[in-house]
């Protein structure tokens, strides 16, 4: 087998210190609507715009020498692509605001525990003081861990921990 061929089918996540293929280590996935962060509901989700956001975090990564990509869409089938692209990329480590697909998406879910990234869900708002559909998960069971109601700082607090698990 040549050397191409078995990068291509070399598994990168998970294995310790390995430089990921695309440079991205860790991917930021945000889902439907969260592209109108800064003007959607701002009393629940606050004024920081996605932009903003998405900047703060590659920011962050980089001062810790990481690389980090933020995808937002909102069409289910572009996020499970880029879920099955994240592997192709060694990515090793995601945060994912699924938005509404939260409690709705077998599909997303699917993907996450196939590609086998280990993942950080994070929430804005308390999904668990909101309408009762939104305690409903499909993505909780699955994850590393969740962070819910802390606003963008969930993302700066889930981003330290998967700053903490490349280093591992
Ligand atoms: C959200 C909560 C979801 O219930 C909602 O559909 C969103 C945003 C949050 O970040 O609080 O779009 O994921």
């Amino acid at each position: 087998m040549g050397q191409e061929k078995r990068q291509g089918l070399a598994k990168t996540s998970g294995s310790r210190g390995a430089a990921p293929r695309s440079g991205t280590a860790i991917l930021v996935l945000h889902g439907p609507n969260l592209n109108l962060l800064g003007t959607r509901e701002p009393e629940i989700y606050g004024r920081t715009t996605l932009r903003q956001l998405d900047q703060r975090l590659a920011r962050l990564a980089a001062d810790d020498g990481s690389k980090l990509a933020s995808f937002q869409s909102n069409h289910e089938g572009a996020l499970i692509d880029r879920v099955h692209l994240a592997r192709e990329e060694g990515v090793r480590f995601l945060l994912v605001n699924p938005g509404g697909l939260t409690h709705s998406s077998v599909s997303l879910r699917d993907a996450l525990v196939g590609v086998a990234i280990p993942f950080i869900e994070v929430h804005l708002s308390n999904v668990h003081a909101r309408e009762p559909f939104r305690r409903v998960s499909y993505f909780s069971d699955v994850a590393v861990g969740c962070i819910v109601g802390l606003g963008i700082k969930g993302y700066e607090l889930a981003l330290s921990y998967a700053l903490a698990r490349l280093q591992e």
